[in-house]
């Protein structure tokens, strides 16, 4: 896609974006969808010898985020940043190999915004007037009487707020017939192109209104430079981020290498800010447009959208730490076509991690190196015998590299994963046409056997290139177990999965144990259930904001402090949020006697808390408990395993046993400790 060259490597550049996400709360299995998506094709296109930026990112001001800080008693800025170290530790977990991350609080940030802004404002795109209309605080939009559906935000249902203040707007009217002739002109523009059609349909052809870009109702954001009295709408900040990510305004360096980018991913539901209000602010600033923006379809729940607002997110701290990454990798890139709605299910997790890895990859790696390990002690002999029979299964290993390719310029993932396993299915075939274990049996046979398992591992070493920028971490498990070294480019690098007959194993080959363990299916099934149920509204689950009541018992508390005992300011007390949850889920952690894993329900999803008390609680006593969760504390990792918070308990003065701290009969999960 690109026609750009970095000038300091002479190779093809390859900008890619994903949304920059609200730290508002923990991401979610959503947010992973798209991270993992662009990863896949970063490390797709860094494979194919492309100079990537891969850039992701936080999109922390807004109305939203000043609200959920003063509900945790925090400033905004302490509250991002706790939450944004927690979305670095996912995409961690999650091998996201992004080139930079982007947070909107970032000082560069901020004055490229401000520039642009009164640049802007300076050339008579940007003018002050009065904003009168409908907000809707979630999704940080504007709408006008005639846009709202039932009275409700189109875009999420939730209540929309009146809205009248003064207010800067873009002139967006003016670039609408610039954008209609782009949209016509360049089909690759917007895809899948379907969405065109609906954002001409929708927005472009109705007529474009300005827009307001910026608010004087609240503070935590961008300050319109000129007037400090406006905050810069947080969609025009957040938009901005793909350029002020490459140093603009400055038009040398990054910007001029990788600038304009070959394609921002977005879910679907935000495609309409990045092909209307995002070109048109480019062509105010005469800027070259995007080439391209995908909008993907997003990942459904009991058929809803997955989000923390309607309360049935799946968290995937829980399922990598359960099936291993690449097993959760798989499932997103593999279920549904890049660019349709598909469901999350956990039937459908525990089915394709079953048959997909466990049953077709892992299998096929297990019989082949056991078998070369029975019938040679590890050692193919250089002697082969080669028969017709072969010729199918390299001739298919010579086509899917092409078949791939293709399929991943379109971002095709699910369907490039398709192909790969049509390799793997067919190499399980080979064994069952080839019947090694009856060659095995008589001595004349021994370069045929030869022949045969060579060509099963080698197909598996070409399956470990090509299957690299989806699952790195099996790729690299595949070589290990046909001893190949990582640095041998010639039988690494992506290219030589279109050279059959590179295998060349430096040591000898063992019995490799399962990659991807079988699963119980039903029992697997089951205990997900317990987790991710996915329906109970988020309404339902709301803790109750009670500050007042805790504001009034702030003074009793400081009254009734013991002496000696170092008092706090009930801001300090503030800090904590003490919630109630109920352990669905408990086990031992495996290699300790202390340690208890507890999956936690909590007001607005599931957590996982490791705890110190497997001397005085046995998993089954937990099971089923209603305790007492400090929510905002730091994750960290106890014995390898993540720990999202902790349980109180008491210490027993006399003799150190710790006992758990309850409630008083039943209460909704979430519900306020104070
Ligand atoms: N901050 C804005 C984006 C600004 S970009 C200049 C925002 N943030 S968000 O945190 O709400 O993230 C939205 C994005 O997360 C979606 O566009 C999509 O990429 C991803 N997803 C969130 N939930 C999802 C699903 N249930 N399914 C698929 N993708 C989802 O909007």
């Amino acid at each position: 896609m690109s026609d750009h060259l970095d000038p300091k490597t002479d190779k093809p550049t390859f900008y890619i974006t994903t949304p920059i996400y609200y730290p508002s709360d923990k991401l979610h299995i959503g947010h992973s969808y798209t991270t993992v998506a662009a990863d896949a094709m970063s490390r797709y296109k860094r494979a194919k010898g492309f100079d990537v930026m891969f850039l992701t990112g936080t999109d922390e001001h807004g109305q939203k985020i000043e609200k959920k800080a003063q509900e945790s008693g925090l400033t905004p800025k302490e509250f991002v940043d706790h939450v944004v170290a927690g979305i670095k530790d996912l995409w961690s977990l999650l091998d996201i190999s992004y080139d930079r991350f982007i947070r909107t609080t970032d000082r560069q940030h901020q004055y490229c915004v401000q520039t642009i802004f009164s640049k802007l404002y300076d050339q008579g795109d940007i003018y002050l007037g009065e904003y009168e209309g409908w907000y809707c605080t979630p999704c940080e939009s504007f709408w006008t009487d005639n846009q709202l559906v039932d009275e409700k935000c189109p875009d999420c249902g939730r209540e929309v707020h009146k809205t009248k203040e003064e207010s800067y707007f873009f002139r967006l009217s003016k670039y609408a017939d610039r954008l209609i002739e782009k949209f016509e002109k360049d089909p690759e523009f917007i895809q899948p192109s379907s969405r065109a059609n609906e954002m001409l349909n929708n927005f472009l052809r109705p007529g474009l209104e300005d827009l307001a870009v910026s608010r004087t109702s609240f503070d935590w954001g961008i300050r319109v430079p000129f007037n400090d009295s406006h905050i810069i709408y947080v969609w025009v900040d957040a938009l901005v981020n793909y350029i002020s990510a490459l140093g603009y305004p400055d038009l040398d360096g990054d910007f001029a290498t990788y600038w304009p980018a070959d394609v921002h991913l977005v879910g679907k539901e935000i495609v309409r800010f990045h092909t209307i209000i995002w070109p048109a602010l480019l062509m105010a600033l005469d800027l070259p447009l995007p080439k391209q923006v995908f909008g993907h379809g997003w990942l459904l729940f009991n058929e809803d959208k997955m989000s923390k607002s309607i309360g049935n997110v799946v968290d995937p701290v829980i399922l990598c730490a359960r099936y291993g990454v690449d097993a959760i990798r798989y499932f997103l890139l593999r279920e549904v076509p890049f660019g349709s709605d598909g469901g999350f299910s956990n039937t459908s997790l525990v089915n394709r991690i079953n048959s997909d890895l466990a049953n077709d990859l892992g299998n096929l790696l297990s019989r082949t190196t056991a078998m070369i390990s029975k019938y040679f002690a590890g050692d193919l002999p250089a002697e082969k015998e080669a028969a017709p029979i072969d010729d199918e299964l390299i001739g298919m290993c010579d086509r899917t590299t092409d078949a791939v390719e293709a399929l991943m310029e379109k971002m095709q993932f699910s369907l490039a994963l398709t192909e790969i396993w049509k390799l793997i299915k067919r190499s399980n075939k080979y064994i069952d046409e080839t019947t090694p274990w009856l060659l095995a049996k008589d001595e004349d046979n021994q370069a045929r056997l030869a022949a045969v398992l060579y060509n099963l591992a080698e197909t598996q070493r070409v399956v470990s290139v090509l299957l690299a920028p989806f699952l790195p971490t099996t790729a690299v498990k595949i070589r290990e177990a046909l001893r190949i070294d990582e640095r041998d480019v010639d039988q690494t690098a992506w290219d030589s999965s279109r050279s059959f007959g590179r295998w060349r194993p430096e040591q000898v080959i063992e019995p490799c144990r399962p990659i991807f363990p079988r699963l119980d299916v039903d029992k697997e099934i089951e205990a997900l259930n317990k987790v991710f149920r996915g329906d109970t509204p988020e309404e339902d689950k709301q803790p109750k904001k009670q500050k007042e009541k805790s504001a009034s018992s702030a003074t009793k508390n400081e009254e009734t402090v013991a002496e000696g005992v170092q008092l706090i300011e009930f801001a300090d007390f503030a800090k904590l949020r003490l919630t109630v949850a109920t352990v669905m889920d408990c086990e031992k952690v495996d290699g300790s006697d202390k340690l208890l894993c507890s999956q936690l329900q909590t007001g607005d999803g599931i957590r996982q808390v490791v705890s110190g008390i497997a001397q005085f609680y046995t998993a089954e006593q937990m099971a089923g408990r209603q305790v007492v969760l400090v929510e905002n504390l730091k994750p960290r990792k106890v014995f390898g395993k993540e720990s999202q918070g902790m349980l109180l308990c008491a210490e027993d003065k006399k003799d150190g046993s710790l006992r758990l701290l309850c409630v008083d009969g039943a209460v909704e999960n979430g519900s306020e400790v104070s």
